[in-house]
């Protein structure tokens, strides 16, 4: 195709037919699946940062993040019942566009993995602190559990989960639909106490003005608020146990999307109802840049001044909300629910990150030591711990939102690639045989590239630069050495990878 290099799909589809897993999940195990990868930081903390970029515009940012994850979640569910094998877009892009694409692929997911569950974790920290300031009366030193863009050093306890969740992959634990569910029924718990007593203490005058900084803000901060929805790629690799796929898959992504949305926009409701959300400006009238050195400078005088603090200057804005409206206990019980939950989007995140590096390695693109297994727990254990290592030193020095708008810009990337293979495999193999067809494709898969595009670029400037280095240095290391060891290129179909990745592949946690 485009650049050579093909990895037939129907050698991809052999091996993954030896696989076959059990079709066990039906349309509500993969809706709980769904909202178990979903709900994390990008609601529990990511929302004082889309205020800070569009005020209570932001309502409008959830709406049209959830549009565009909507329309890519059917492109990604053809593609994922079509080929359901592990290594999700990296794996799709392969077979359809080539090995260049597919390398560029497996590299912007590096970002969207990686980087997330950095982001996951300086999250969790955000909440497990101030929950342990406010229940024990203790001011635990910024210095050590904040980065330096936010006034601190270093954040230690964004580091500690992260190598506790590295540990535990090492070991090989499996999270079980059970814990998926009951984690689930946490969050969602949490996400409606805040709902019951936000709400009504809405005082309406707080939407005005709704969008302060037009709607350049409310493109920025859709940008990054789209993180909040990132996980739903969980249902879509569930495809190949999955009853029935061509009715349980939408109703599995659209319907987790759509109960998602619906709980962000009361949420976010609340937030800007109950305290206000109208961004810190600097002294140009422009928006101070969330997790900027500006901004913490800049909440701290007006704390100082007003004696009342920002709900954009929180870390843990959702907890803070209801401190500050008469809830204080509550407050640090959803801090409680944070701290319980979020460590399973973290393990979701890092699980997929060593399962594309695993299958990458396997196809000769990156060294062969990075799909060995460990004799005892059967896991690919060098790479989780090289994993692990880069996700806690990106969680000790770097802010939330910052991580969050590098890893969308990956996952982004990602998801218009796969929504472009999608379209091509229409044309050039339209009778191969689909579990789920995406619906109305002529429309969804343009308007899924067209929203990704427009999301990257309302992200930052200096995200879309660091995505660009980024993506240069990608073409480095496929060019310096991952084209000449490339088993495809080398004429290896047949590699062993298979046989020894069914050896290893728990399933996808939170499925069984
Ligand atoms: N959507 C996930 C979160 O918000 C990644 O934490």
């Amino acid at each position: 195709m485009i650049f050579g290099r093909v990895k037939p799909l129907d050698a991809i589809l052999a091996t993954a037919e030896k696989k076959s897993l059990h079709r066990s999940l039906g349309a509500f195990q993969l809706t709980m699946l769904g909202i178990g990868a979903v709900i994390g930081t990008g609601i529990f903390v990511l929302t004082a940062e889309a205020a800070q970029k569009a005020g209570p515009g932001m309502m409008l940012s959830f709406v049209i993040a959830g549009v565009v994850c909507a329309v890519a979640a059917l492109c990604y569910a053809e593609m994922a019942a079509m080929v359901p094998v592990s290594g999700s877009a990296y794996t799709y892009s392969y077979a359809v566009m080539g090995e260049l694409i597919a390398w560029m692929v497996g590299w912007a997911l590096i970002l969207e993995y990686a980087v997330a569950a950095g982001a996951v974790s300086v999250g969790w920290s955000g909440y497990v602190v101030g929950l342990i300031e406010n229940a024990f009366a203790l001011d635990i030193p910024d210095a050590l559990v904040r980065g330096p863009y936010d006034g601190g050093i270093i954040n230690l306890p964004a580091m500690l989960i992260a190598g506790l969740v590295t540990w535990l992959l090492v070991i090989g634990t499996k999270e079980s639909a059970f814990v998926n569910s009951v984690l689930v029924l946490v969050k969602v718990s949490a996400l409606s106490l805040f709902i019951i007593l936000a709400i009504p203490v809405m005082n309406m005058q707080n939407f005005e003005p709704f969008s302060p900084l037009g709607f350049a803000g409310v493109s920025a901060a859709a940008a990054s608020i789209f993180f909040a929805y990132v996980g739903f790629d969980a249902v879509s690799t569930a495809a190949e146990e999955t009853k029935n796929p061509q009715r349980n898959m939408p109703i599995g992504l659209i319907g987790s999307l759509a109960i998602c949305t619906i709980f962000y926009l009361l949420v976010a409701a609340g937030v800007i109802g109950s305290v206000g959300a109208q961004p810190i400006l600097g002294p140009d009238g422009a928006a101070l840049p969330p997790g900027s050195t500006e901004l913490t400078k800049a909440c701290v005088e007006t704390a100082a001044a007003t004696g009342k603090e920002a709900v954009v200057c929180s870390k843990e804005a959702l907890a803070w909300t209801l401190r500050e409206i008469g809830w204080p206990q509550i407050g640090n019980l959803i801090g409680l629910a944070a701290g319980l939950a979020l460590p399973s989007v973290i393990l979701m995140m890092m699980f997929g990150q060593t399962r594309i590096f695993f299958v990458m390695s396997r196809d000769g693109l990156l060294p062969a030591v990075f799909s060995k297994v460990h004799p005892k727990f059967h896991t690919p254990h060098v790479i989780t711990i090289l994993t692990g290592v880069f996700v806690a030193l990106f969680a000790a020095f770097f802010p939330v939102g910052k991580l969050a708008d590098i890893s969308n810009s990956g996952t982004l990337f990602a998801f218009a690639a796969v929504s472009i293979a999608v379209l091509v495999l229409r044309r050039t193999d339209p009778d191969r045989k689909r579990p789920f067809r995406t619906p109305l494709i002529i429309i969804t898969a343009p308007i899924a590239i067209l929203g990704c595009a427009y999301l990257f670029y309302s992200l930052g400037h200096d995200t879309k630069m660091m995505f660009v280095g980024w993506a240069a240095l990608g073409l480095l290391v496929y060019f310096g050495y991952s084209r000449r060891k490339s088993h495809v290129g080398r004429g290896i179909v047949e590699t062993p990878e298979h046989e020894a990745y069914q050896e290893l592949d728990p399933p996808v946690p939170g499925t069984h």
